[in-house]
């Protein structure tokens, strides 16, 4: 929500674009090509993608970029979720297929540590200089202690430690999550994430999925994400992550109450 609220509260002119579950969690290029258009000046994606776990083909990414040239604008790729894939190979980086290309990425999903808040940009040299400068302007420094973990988190041979331990909760958690779903004879569908901790369910039911959620966070307290937050009514977003038992409790808590819900809905 922050990368079109952010924009916006600064005065500019938000165009979306959606990856289509019909389509295979593409874009419709025409509306993509509507949306990104000679007036645009930067294009946002997040690759493998919060929140459908999906993951863009080659020719996708290519497209995407091609067209970003055409129009003059900078591709803006948020690759927080590369490494994190559960079954699919490792995803390409849009890094290196244009100069108008800027990645951003951080230590909080596929490395798994979310705490030390560091992150970072690749770009263009005179991109990186103005972000940079922001950024002190800002924060003044990154906290000390995070800023080691960091370095020592990102040396290659830690880094592919850090991923393999990312992809083994998530595959260990994935069956455990399809089951669940799966116990409520239809009530609830989902595309299984390609990549990332994040499962996008539809559910069978007219209540909107903010009071479902709502529901969800004040009788069992746990918390889910409405689909109607990320543009999807008749969705709900949950979490794959954590220590198994951690979710296996928190997914019953969440089934008593659509159990109640489907009774309610039936009765
Ligand atoms: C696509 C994407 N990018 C960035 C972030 C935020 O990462 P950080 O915790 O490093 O600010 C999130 C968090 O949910 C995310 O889903």
């Amino acid at each position: 929500m922050q990368f079109s609220g952010i924009p916006k509260s600064l005065g500019a002119t938000v165009n979306h674009f959606r990856l289509r579950i019909d389509q295979s969690w593409e874009p419709d290029w025409e509306e993509f090509e509507r949306a990104v258009n000679p007036k645009t000046r930067l294009v946002y994606v997040s690759n493998p993608n919060n929140p459908s776990g999906s993951v863009l083909s080659l020719e996708a990414m290519q497209r995407m970029v091609r067209r970003c040239e055409q129009v003059g604008a900078y591709l803006l790729t948020d690759e927080v979720y590369l490494g994190a894939e559960i079954a699919c190979p490792r995803t390409p980086t849009f890094w290196g297929m244009s100069d108008r290309v800027i990645v951003t990425s951080g230590l909080s999903k596929a490395y798994g540590i979310p705490g030390v808040r560091i992150g970072w940009i690749v770009g263009p040299a005179a991109v990186v200089a103005e972000c940079w400068s922001q950024h002190d302007y800002i924060t003044i420094g990154p906290n000390k202690i995070s800023d080691a973990v960091a370095r020592v988190a990102v040396r290659p041979e830690n880094r592919e430690k850090l991923y393999a331990r990312t992809r083994s909760i998530l595959q260990h958690n994935l069956p455990l999550m399809r089951q669940w779903a799966a116990g409520f004879a239809g009530f609830l569908t989902f595309r299984e994430p390609q990549a990332g901790a994040l499962c996008l369910m539809r559910y069978q039911s007219p209540t909107p999925s903010f009071e479902l959620c709502e529901r969800i966070r004040v009788n069992p307290s746990v918390l889910i994400v409405p689909g109607a937050h990320l543009g999807l009514e008749g969705y709900i977003r949950v979490w794959l992550g954590g220590k198994p038992e951690f979710l296996s409790e928190g997914l019953r808590r969440i089934g008593v109450e659509l159990n109640a819900g489907i009774r309610r809905l039936n009765g």
